[in-house]
């Protein structure tokens, strides 16, 4: 996805831009670039900083925007990074989102004698609005008919040069928000980069435009009917969005898991009833008491997430689950009733394969219900019901506290869905109790995690990994896998401990290490056969295992301690030494951790 940001008011507007950009760097960062009206377009590929080396000095002008690119269509380039401007140089834009059908307007604007400097599809979109304003020089009048030959999504912010104070804010399918202060306002793909001068937000909808200049803003809808939008405070610090003193976000948020998890629970947990107290669910508690059956849906880590929660669903709800690929949901034949509900977890709201699946769900007819972190997110917004994570801004690409957070809040929905069952009040109470403690046993990890540097450091010179776990963590396994892939480029595959027999320990020689994840559990049995065939076949072992399990150092070169807790609560527990061994890795490798190559903080395209 791509980041926007733009400033109308009384100080110099370039400043403020790149500053947001910044802190937007995390929603993409191989290209970035800006307009002031009156001073021009400036741009850079690479990160944000050499945009703000590229600009000579401080630009005249209290207007602009700026934008930090993650390409879809077209490479990074100076060409394709935006802002684009229409034939005749007067309207400028900046876009989020993917134009589907920009090949067939762009031929007919060709047609019509158009020439363009990109590959992008967003120049389309210049184009086709710098037609309107030539004819009717009504700028928002001219985005809204431009938009309406147009199939796809977009967060927009659009200036045109002889109006050089007005913003045209629009949102389809990616989102958009306003910060709202005395005589200034913003305009931002999310609140995170606003939250310095501002708490007071607006999130537009989808299918409504805002016109932004230094004496207010007006909320619109596409058929240009005034809507009346007041702005919500919004519960971030600018702090949040800050790496507060820490080399890398991704390093930040790891030590914020502890307060993640007590701000998750927080309020949330009715120990007297052995309850949960989910007040986003409200809404459909009838509708959730009579589900007969749970689909799951995320990506990546949150679909990792899902694995553990299909677990905690059937374990404590009583009723089976299914976790699919949100990338696959869409293609199965899904055999589902009105009894069946679907769960999309997404850390950013963002994720077009999840957003797919919980619209298909709902073209069905399916409850659905979203576990998110982004206020304001178009998953939160499109869910029936759903909890927010409440884990503040997750800046870092890879997930860390929000990928924590998401499992707590599954054992917090199985304990809400599971006390409308056969769950007692004391099982429930002990569940919650036990969650309860976590905050304070991961700050016992944290406090050891130089250990984990030193593990980095030893197996700096490896290659390859493998992560092997079973029932709870299984899932731990292919998380681990997946931290220790995306941010450090080293090769890691997830397996599950059972399957090694069966193909993958043909790999295993002395330069092939296993992670194996084997709190004592109820597979620990198990898990020690299969550590055992490991290393009968001189296989390099790092274990993850439960305070105190010293007999099984003969097992392994390295162990890794984690406190004891309940079963279905030890992935929360298992998962912070992962997050932490591929977080030195990748910086003794040399990674930009925050934002390893390739990818971004939410994919919005699918
Ligand atoms: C996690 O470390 C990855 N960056 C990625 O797999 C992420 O979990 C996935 O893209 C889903 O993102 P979401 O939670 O914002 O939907």
């Amino acid at each position: 996805m791509c980041g926007i940001i733009a400033y109308t008011g009384s100080k110099p507007a370039s400043p403020i831009l790149i500053e947001g950009l910044k802190v937007l760097e995390y929603r993409g960062y191989d290209s970035a670039g800006l307009y002031v009206p009156g001073a021009g377009v400036h741009k850079a590929v690479g990160p944000v900083q050499a945009l703000a080396d590229a600009i000579p000095g401080l630009l005249p002008g209290t207007a602009g925007m700026g934008h930090t690119r993650w390409a879809t269509h077209g490479n990074p380039s100076l060409e394709n990074a935006h802002p684009h401007t229409d034939q005749n140089g007067t309207i400028f834009l900046v876009h989020n989102g993917i134009i589907e059908n920009y090949m067939e307007l762009r031929e007919k604007l060709v047609e019509q004698g158009h020439t363009f400097t990109s590959e992008t599809d967003t120049e389309v979109l210049a184009h086709l609005i710098g037609v309107e304003y030539e004819a009717t020089h009504d700028m928002p009048a001219s985005v809204v008919a431009a938009l309406q030959s147009v199939r796809g999504t977009y967060g927009l912010a659009v200036m045109a040069e002889d109006t050089p104070d007005t913003i045209v804010a629009v949102r389809l399918g990616s989102p958009i928000a306003i910060g709202v202060k005395e005589q200034e306002f913003f305009v931002a793909s999310d609140a995170a980069p606003m939250l310095r001068h501002t708490n007071s937000i607006i999130y537009l909808e989808d299918g409504e435009y805002a016109v932004v200049t230094p004496q207010g803003y007006t909320v619109y809808s596409f058929s240009h009917r005034q809507q009346e939008r007041e702005p919500e405070i919004v519960d971030m610090q600018v702090e949040d969005a800050d790496k507060n003193g820490h080399p890398h976000y991704m390093l930040k948020e790891i030590l914020e898991v502890p307060s993640v998890l007590e701000n998750g629970t927080r309020g949330r947990i009715l120990m007297k009833e052995g309850n949960a107290k989910l007040g986003g669910l409200v809404d459909r508690e009838d509708v959730l008491r009579d589900v007969e059956r749970l689909i799951i849906v995320g990506c990546g880590s949150a679909y990792y997430a899902g694995m553990v929660g299909k677990l905690l669903v059937e374990d404590i709800v009583g009723i089976p689950a299914h976790v699919e690929l949100a990338s696959e949901f869409r293609h199965r034949s899904m055999l589902a009733d009105e009894n069946t509900a679907v769960l999309a977890i997404s850390q950013s709201g963002e994720t077009a394969d999840t957003l797919a699946a919980i619209r298909e769900a709902k073209r069905r007819g399916l409850t659905t219900v979203g576990i998110v972190n982004v206020v304001g997110s178009s998953i939160a917004r499109e869910t029936d019901v759903g909890i927010y994570n409440h884990a503040g801004p997750e800046m870092s690409v890879a997930s860390t506290k929000g990928f924590l957070s998401q499992l707590e809040l599954l054992v917090l929905f199985a304990l809400y869905m599971g006390r409308m069952r056969s769950l007692t009040q004391a099982q429930g109470a002990e569940l919650a109790m036990e969650l309860l403690r976590l905050p304070e046993k991961v700050r016992m990890i944290l406090s050891e995690r130089h250990k984990l540097k030193l593990l980095a450091e030893e197996y700096l010179g490896y290659d390859d990994f493998l992560f092997i776990g079973r029932a709870y963590n299984l899932p731990t396994a292919f998380e681990g896998a997946l931290k220790l892939k995306e941010v450090s480029y080293v090769h890691a595959e997830g397996y599950g401990a059972g399957e090694m027999k069966h193909g993958p320990i043909a790999m295993i020689d002395d330069i092939f290490p296993t992670v194996g994840i084997m709190p004592l559990d109820s597979t620990y049995s198990k898990m020690r056969s299969s550590i055992e065939e490991i290393r009968a076949r001189d296989g390099k072992v790092i274990i993850v295992t439960t305070d105190g399990n010293t007999g099984v150092e003969r097992l392994a070169d390295d162990v890794v301690y984690i406190p004891e807790t309940k079963e279905c609560l030890t992935p929360i527990l298992a998962n912070v030494p992962l997050q932490l061994f591929a977080y030195y890795m990748g910086v003794l490798r040399g990674v930009n951790v925050d934002r390893p190559r390739n990818l971004a903080k939410s994919v919005t395209v699918e």
